[in-house]
């Protein structure tokens, strides 16, 4: 029987009681999480979002009888009197451990199903499970502190950039798509038929327009929606720090954003070390064969073409001689690996892409490798010196297009330092990758896109080659990168109308193309720009490494699938049929069949 809460009123939370409270009468109110019936005594442990507490129930026969009647996930309130535990009961595990709630009355406020599974981290449960019953999820302690820890990041972010002077302005959700390189959400419009708001894929072109209306500084913390392929660290709803400031320069932003990531650690107790590393695009493809080259380990990659450009070894001789490059890491303490070893780590570059994959080491000052015959011995030590490889370390050789042998080389780099337990969660590692290309060719549209987005500023030097030689142009955009994830994007913008109209002339955005997408905003710029530049954040992302590298549906409270679809409340679904017309919109089943599309 369900019995109303009426005037109750809470006292503690289920996380607060210690042995300073021992005497004190209490009303705890939350779910019970488990329920030990020992006959003539039953204690439940009562859980709230701020911890677990103990409920006793004995020597009132009938309230034994109502304590034995309540189930896993019932809302109760308890009402009684703090005792200290027996000694052999103290549970040290508890922070409430040492106490426990002798009950004189016990109401239940609400029943619960059985759950389909335990309010427990290892609750054994598959993840559809758990999306479905998000709100059970929700319940577990990990998740709360989850959401707990994004609170008060926000919150962090919110007070920094209020005492450095930002203003948080709201930018609208039913927009005109912007152009970060996703497909948009579309929100059909009911009284202009036929016609579309998008979802904004970020707030770039409103940021840039409130520096013109003069706010300065501007930040907001925004969902922004991108309909593309999902991975474990994009949603297709997500959520930024969108910061933009007005006379900006690189090192005014840089400096904006590493004060910002100082707080969000001190959240966790982490003092982290500013300024953070720079490294440019180019060293960063070659040297780690991405653009967001996680500097936990080191393990550069090291070009050894010069070791090999006259060398016996044909193959690789032949790969420098045709543009290609001979590329190695050292593997450190790897020289003793065995022969299995090493064979799955030629297997793994093979699946890589890889043609294949040498190997040098001189354990004991005698040179070994698996092309020892065909580069000779002298050859394979200048291999080892000009790499920094030592007698413990083992270095790994590849040939081929200099740019896909980095890639590979980097994969496997991260491979080995993950499998060598080498990439810690607690350590953290910041970068600014800067000097990024500022247009990257297309092959399959055969024509120029922004590598980052169409409003960045090319470097001042490359203005007057930018007709002539697009793909040489440098870009004022950086990443911000944190282990290996990147936790930020942004530029320096374009804020002379000529010139923006350049680039999308450039990128083969029409004169008429460009009106229509973006005609407001060239009309904007034309009445006062300062010169400006920000950054986003990528909220969630932080959060991730913050709560340990979680999935990315770890640290939200209602994710989407990798397929894209809420499974607790059903989303997207069909509408019905009257909407549609309303709507002006006729959807068309899709044929699946080859041939019908
Ligand atoms: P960008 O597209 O680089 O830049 O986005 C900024 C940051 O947002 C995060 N992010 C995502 N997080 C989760 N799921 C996604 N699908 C997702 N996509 C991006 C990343 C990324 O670094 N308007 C520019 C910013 C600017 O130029 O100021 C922009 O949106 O952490």
């Amino acid at each position: 029987m369900v019995e109303r809460l009426g005037t109750l009123a809470r006292t503690h939370t289920c996380g607060a009681l210690t042995a300073g409270d021992v005497g004190t009468e209490v009303v705890l109110l939350g779910w019970a999480h488990r329920v030990r019936d020992l006959g003539s005594l039953v204690f439940i442990d009562l859980r709230d979002r701020y911890g677990l507490t103990q409920l006793t129930a004995r020597d009132d026969a009938a309230l034994v009888e109502a304590a034995k009647r309540v189930r896993s996930e019932f809302v109760v309130a308890a009402v009684g009197r703090v005792e200290r535990r027996a000694a052999d009961a103290v549970n040290p595990k508890m922070p409430t451990g040492e106490v426990e709630v002798v009950l004189r009355e016990l109401r239940v406020l609400a029943e619960a199903k059985t759950p389909p599974f335990q309010i427990a981290e290892d609750a054994a449960a598959s993840d559809e499970t758990r999306l479905r019953y998000r709100y059970l999820d929700l319940r577990r302690p990990r998740m709360q502190q989850n959401l707990l820890l994004r609170h008060r990041v926000t919150l962090a972010v919110r007070r920094y950039f209020d005492a450095q002077g930002f203003l948080e302005v709201e930018t609208p959700v039913l927009t005109k798509s912007t152009p970060e390189g996703a497909r948009d959400y579309l929100v059909p419009s009911r009284v202009h038929p036929g016609q579309f708001y998008a979802l904004p894929q970020s707030p770039q072109i409103f940021k840039q327009i409130l520096m013109i209306a003069g706010v300065d500084r501007y930040v907001q913390i925004v969902k922004c929606f991108r309909d593309e392929d999902l991975r474990i660290d994009r949603q297709p709803e997500f959520t930024q720090v969108d910061v933009e400031i007005s006379f900006a320069t690189e090192e005014l932003v840089f400096g904006v954003v590493e004060g910002a990531m100082r707080e969000i650690f001190r959240v966790v107790g982490r003092e982290i070390e500013a300024p953070f590393r720079r490294m440019s695009y180019q060293e960063a493809m070659a040297r780690y064969g991405t653009d967001k080259p996680d500097l936990r380990v080191g393990m550069p990659i090291e070009d050894l073409s010069a070791v090999f450009a006259d060398s016996t070894f044909d193959v690789f001789r032949d790969a420098v001689a045709s543009g290609g490059a001979v590329r190695g890491i050292v593997v450190p303490d790897g020289a003793r690996s065995s022969r299995r070893v090493i064979d799955e780590l030629v297997e793994q570059a093979k699946a890589l892409g890889a043609s294949g994959l040498a190997w040098v080491r001189a354990p004991d000052g005698t040179v070994q490798g698996s092309i020892l015959k065909a580069a000779g011995e002298a050859t394979l030590r200048a291999a080892l010196d000009a790499a920094g490889a030592t007698s413990p370390d083992l270095l790994l050789l590849a040939a081929g297009e200099p740019a896909a042998v980095s890639r590979m080389l980097g994969q496997l780099r991260l491979s080995i330092a993950r499998k060598a337990g080498r990439l810690k969660p607690e350590d953290l590692a910041f970068l600014w990758v800067v000097d990024f290309p500022l247009f990257e060719w297309d092959g399959a549209e055969r024509r120029w896109v922004s590598m980052h987005h169409p409003f960045t500023s090319p470097r001042e030097e490359d203005l007057g080659r930018l007709e002539s030689a697009p793909g040489e142009a440098h870009a004022r955009a950086y990443d911000l990168v944190l282990n290996g994830s990147e936790i930020g994007g942004g530029s320096i913008r374009i804020h002379d109308p000529e010139l923006q109209r350049t680039i999308f002339r450039l990128l083969r955005i029409g004169d008429e193309e460009a009106k229509e997408r973006f005609g407001f905003f060239l009309e904007a710029l034309e009445y006062g720009t300062p010169p400006h530049g920000g950054i986003a954040l990528g909220v969630d992302r932080i959060i991730m490494i913050l709560a340990g590298e979680v999935p990315i549906r770890d640290v939200i409270a209602f994710p989407k699938t990798t397929a894209a679809l809420d499974l607790m409340a059903g989303s997207p679904s069909p509408v019905d049929p009257r909407q549609l017309d309303e709507l002006h919109i006729r959807t068309v089943a899709k044929a699946d069949g080859p041939g019908d599309r």
